[in-house]
């Protein structure tokens, strides 16, 4: 099936490599002196910023993955979010950096925020690379954010419309055919 819609680029990959440098920054003043940080990629979305994260990071890290449910093939969030892929390890009393690719409605890192907390670790934080708030459902917001953008459909850097697009590598904004 071939692709019906054209991507227009709204972030370059140098910005995003830019970005992630100043926030690796920031990251390692906050988690200075972790014996080991675990660097929890939401799947699947997270994938690229999760690699191109850790390599910028001068920290101890261990990486766990995690998979919650979300928008299945359409453009509609869903409101129930259902893990569908635990972490591997164990995180109670450790340092937890949760790494998002975007925060939309909120319900997927608000669920996730939730759960793991419950595991008691020493520290939780939460780093997005984009973020929609006009589109915010749920009152939460991740400690740090790569870009604020509009209410648009995006693809690219691990993003996917249907499955498709992930391997762009910058972030474009998806657009249908009128
Ligand atoms: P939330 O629960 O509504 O905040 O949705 C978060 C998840 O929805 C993200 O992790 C993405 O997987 C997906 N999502 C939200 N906006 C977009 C988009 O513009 N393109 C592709 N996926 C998106």
């Amino acid at each position: 099936m071939g692709q019906d819609y054209s991507i227009d680029q709204m972030i370059s990959a140098k910005s995003i490599a830019a970005r992630i440098e100043a926030l690796a920054r920031e990251i390692e003043g906050r988690f200075g002196g972790t014996d080991k940080l675990v660097v929890v990629g939401l799947l699947r979305g997270s994938f690229v910023f999760i690699a191109d994260l850790v390599r910028e990071l001068d920290l101890p890290v261990e990486v766990d993955f995690l998979e919650a449910s979300s928008y299945g093939d359409a453009m509609e969030s869903s409101r129930e979010v259902r893990i569908l892929k635990d972490l591997r390890g164990e995180i109670a009393g450790r340092d937890v950096l949760v790494v998002e690719d975007i925060v939309d409605t909120g319900h997927t890192l608000s669920a996730v925020v939730k759960l793991l907390s419950s595991r008691e670790p020493a520290r939780l934080e939460t780093i997005a690379l984009l973020d929609k708030p006009s589109r915010r459902e749920v009152d939460i917001r991740a400690t740090w954010t790569g870009f604020e953008i509009p209410d648009a459909f995006v693809v690219g850097y691990g993003i996917d419309y249907a499955q498709r697009n992930r391997n762009l590598p910058y972030i474009g904004e998806v657009r249908l055919p009128d």
